[in-house]
C-alpha cells in the first residue's frame, strides 16, 4: 500500500525517533505489510529523504533541507515543484482557492518590471495566493512592505540573522541583496481583493552576481528552507487581512537599509529625485530629503540608486 497518509505516518515516526525504527514496529503500528514499509520508505528516499536503511531497521538523518509538501505546516492547499516555470505563473493561471507554490527552481523566475529572476537550486522560490481579501486599496503600498517586514522578521527567528528592507521590495543584509519580492494584485473598485506575493529569496544557491548574497554564505553552512516558509507564511496569513500600518512603518524605520543613504532614481513620472532617503510617510512612500530641504515622497520606481560619497 503506497499512498501520502502512509508515507506521512512514516516520516512522522522517523523524525520522533533518534535511533533505527525496525521495519517490524512500522509494520504493526500503522497495520501495513513490510514489504508496504519498504516501498514507502523507498518512495521517500526517492523523494530526497535522507533515510537510511540496515538491519535493525531505518534511520532518518534530521538535518535535511527539503520543501516538499510533507513539510508544510500551514493550512492552504500546497503546491509544490521540483522545477516550474515560475510560480507566479502557476498561481495567477489557477485563480480559484488560496494556495502557496513553492518550487525548488523555476526556469522563467520573474522579477520586477519584467526581470528575470535566477532560480537556482538551493533558494527558496515561491508564491502565495491570497483572495477574498477586503482591504482598502489605500494600503496597496504596504503590499511589498508587509511581505519585506514579514520576511525580515522569520530570518531573525528562523536564522537569528538580522537584515534590512530596501524599500520597498528587497531585503538586504549588509551591502547585498538577499531577497526580492513581487506582488500583483487585483482589485475591485477601491478594494484589494486579491494578490500574488512572489518571494525569492537566496539561502543554499551560489549567488553568482557580486551584489547578492545567500543565508548559507553568512551563516557558513546548509540551511533548512522549510523552516523559513512556514515561519513566514504563518506569520504572513495572520497579517494580511487587515495590514497595521503603524506596526509596518515603525519596523521599517528601525531597519531601513536605505536611511540616512544619499539616493537617486527616476519615478513614474520620469521625474529624477535625489536626495538622503528617511522614514516612510503614512502611505508607505518614502521620504527624501532633497539639495532645496524640500522633503518628497517617493510611491513607486524602477531603480533606486545609491550614491556613494565620492561620486
Ligand atoms: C525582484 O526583486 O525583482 C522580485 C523577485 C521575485 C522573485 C520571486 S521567486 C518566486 C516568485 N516567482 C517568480 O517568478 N518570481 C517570484
Amino acid at each position: 500500500m503506497i499512498n501520502e497518509n502512509t508515507r506521512k505516518s512514516i516520516l512522522d515516526m522517523l523524525k520522533i525517533e533518534n535511533d533505527f525504527l525496525s521495519g517490524e514496529k512500522i509494520s504493526s503500528n500503522l497495520m501495513i505489510s513490510r514489504v508496504a514499509v519498504w516501498k514507502n520508505i523507498s518512495n521517500l528516499v526517492i523523494s530526497g529523504y535522507p533515510i537510511t536503511a540496515a538491519k535493525r531497521g531505518y534511520i532518518l538523518e534530521k538535518d535535511f533541507d527539503l520543501i516538499l509538501p510533507y513539510e508544510f505546516s500551514g493550512s492552504i492547499p500546497y503546491h509544490y515543484f521540483k522545477c516550474t516555470d515560475s510560480t507566479m505563473n502557476y498561481a495567477e493561471s489557477r485563480l480559484n482557492e488560496n494556495m502557496l507554490v513553492a518550487a525548488d527552481s523555476q526556469k522563467n523566475g520573474k522579477g520586477r518590471y519584467d526581470r528575470k529572476w535566477f532560480s537556482e537550486e538551493g533558494g527558496l522560490y515561491f508564491t502565495l495566493f491570497i483572495k477574498n481579501l477586503s482591504l482598502p486599496v489605500q494600503k496597496i503600498n504596504f503590499l511589498p512592505l508587509l511581505a519585506a517586514y514579514t520576511m525580515v522578521q522569520s530570518i531573525k527567528n528562523i536564522y537569528n540573522i538580522t537584515t534590512e528592507i530596501k524599500w520597498p521590495n528587497d531585503i538586504y543584509f549588509k551591502e547585498k541583496k538577499l531577497a526580492g519580492i513581487l506582488i500583483n494584485s487585483s482589485c475591485c473598485g477601491s478594494i484589494i481583493t486579491e494578490i500574488a506575493a512572489g518571494i525569492g529569496i537566496n539561502i543554499n544557491n551560489k549567488v553568482n552576481f557580486s551584489e547578492g548574497v545567500s543565508l548559507s554564505a553568512i551563516k557558513n553552512t546548509k540551511l533548512k528552507r522549510q523552516l523559513l516558509l512556514n515561519d513566514f507564511c504563518s506569520s504572513f496569513m495572520k497579517d494580511i487581512y487587515s495590514i497595521d500600518i503603524n506596526k509596518i512603518t515603525n519596523f521599517y524605520d528601525k531597519n531601513s537599509f536605505l536611511k540616512n543613504k544619499h539616493v537617486e532614481t527616476i519615478d513614474d513620472q520620469n521625474v529624477k529625485i535625489s536626495g538622503i532617503a528617511g522614514n516612510m510617510d503614512d502611505h508607505g512612500g518614502l521620504l527624501i530629503k532633497q539639495k532645496n530641504n524640500i522633503i518628497a515622497p517617493v510611491y513607486s520606481c524602477k531603480n533606486m540608486k545609491i550614491i556613494k560619497k565620492d561620486n
